[in-house]
């Protein structure tokens, strides 16, 4: 028998933002840096902390929130797909946690570690399951508590990053004009000493020395990630854009990674994409990791700026390297 070919559409959204502000002031007083300096050269002026409670946390908050606009039930869920590099615990799996946490006792669930392009990543593979027609319900759910990684002495790294979750609910339609369309994804780990995390996994175990030397931190080569952030991004929007016969003026939104204001300039530049068609939210929260590109949808979608059938471009660079883009068509009234 023929089975029917689905693509896998948003019909839900949700986030959680921690309350507690960090301003650019806030950082004056602890590094040597000022407002002037972030504000222009990443776009930042405020960023999340997460006081009370870790990523599991979030990503139940940004669910519950979430479920809060459905007729969906906990128990409905069938798959949860956390996006995160900065887990609970390295085990059990966040997704463990989450899952008990929100009570979709019928659920099961996985981690996903890509870094900045964790959302893409996780949506791909959350599309794939409903594709494959075995599941109908997928939680996608971007989660990162990156102040808990963050070395709050290093002026270089702790003003880019703060704490949020997003997520999206993912179910098939057999429109396959509407949902995730497309998507182009890469890794290139010759990457991998230009940004990252040391210490804590098989390769440098926790000891004092890791600690001493601070190596439970985030380590980022600023200048080198840029160079290939910027083309990374900017590149990989518009093959997206291209394969799928989009002109800019079909594009309603490019939906990037929030890593740098600059960053997502270049990407809209080379789309030929105007600002007011690009999605920000990097001056109210900073580099939110995985929930940066959630996040975006879940605002402006609340905010009454996207309808059905908006042609989206998904873009984003992280760790790793990894980095892709994707055409996703909104499915949400
Ligand atoms: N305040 C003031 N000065 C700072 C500073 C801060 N918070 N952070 C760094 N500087 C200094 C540097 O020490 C350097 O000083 P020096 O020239 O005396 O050495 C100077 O500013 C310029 O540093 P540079 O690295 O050239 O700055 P930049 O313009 O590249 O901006 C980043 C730094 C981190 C904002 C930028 O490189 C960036 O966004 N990189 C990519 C991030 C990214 O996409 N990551 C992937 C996804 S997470």
């Amino acid at each position: 028998m023929q089975s029917t070919k689905l693509n896998a559409q948003i019909t839900a959204v949700g986030m959680y933002i921690p309350e507690k502000i960090l301003d650019n002031k806030y950082f004056e007083e602890i590094v040597e840096t000022n407002d002037e300096w972030i504000v222009s050269r990443t776009g930042i002026k405020e960023r999340r902390k997460m006081e009370n409670g870790a990523t599991s946390d979030m990503a139940a908050y940004a669910i519950l929130d979430l479920l809060k606009s459905t007729s969906v039930k906990p128990e409905e869920i069938d798959v949860i797909i956390v996006a995160t590099v900065t887990p609970d615990m390295f085990f059990p799996a966040t997704a463990c946690l989450v899952q008990d946490k929100i009570g979709a006792k019928n659920a099961w669930g996985f981690d996903l570690s890509a870094a900045c392009s964790g959302f893409l990543f996780a949506l791909q593979t959350g599309a794939s399951l409903i594709e494959s027609g075995r599941y109908k319900k997928v939680i996608v759910v971007g989660s990162d508590k990156m102040t808990s990684i963050s070395d709050y002495t290093d002026r270089n790294t702790c003003i880019l990053f703060g704490d949020a979750a997003s997520a999206v609910l993912l179910e098939p339609t057999e429109d396959l004009n509407m949902g995730l369309i497309d998507t182009l994804l890469f890794t290139d780990g010759s990457g991998k000493d230009a940004l990252n995390m040391k210490a804590g996994g098989s390769l440098n175990p926790a000891s004092h020395e890791t600690v001493d030397n601070k190596m439970h931190y985030i380590y980022q080569d600023g200048k080198a990630v840029f160079k290939v952030a910027v083309k990374g991004m900017a590149d990989i929007s518009y093959e997206v854009m291209k394969k799928n016969n989009l002109e800019s003026d079909d594009v309603a939104y490019l939906v990037p990674h929030q890593a740098n204001l600059r960053i997502i300039d270049a990407t809209a530049n080379r789309m030929g994409i105007s600002k007011d068609k690009v999605m920000i939210n990097i001056h109210k929260y900073g580099n939110t990791t995985a929930a940066t590109i959630p996040l975006c949808l879940t605002e402006y979608y609340r905010d009454g700026k996207l309808k059905k059938g908006d042609n989206l471009i998904l873009a984003a660079f992280g760790a790793g390297y990894t980095w892709g883009a994707a055409y996703l068509k909104w499915s949400i009234d």
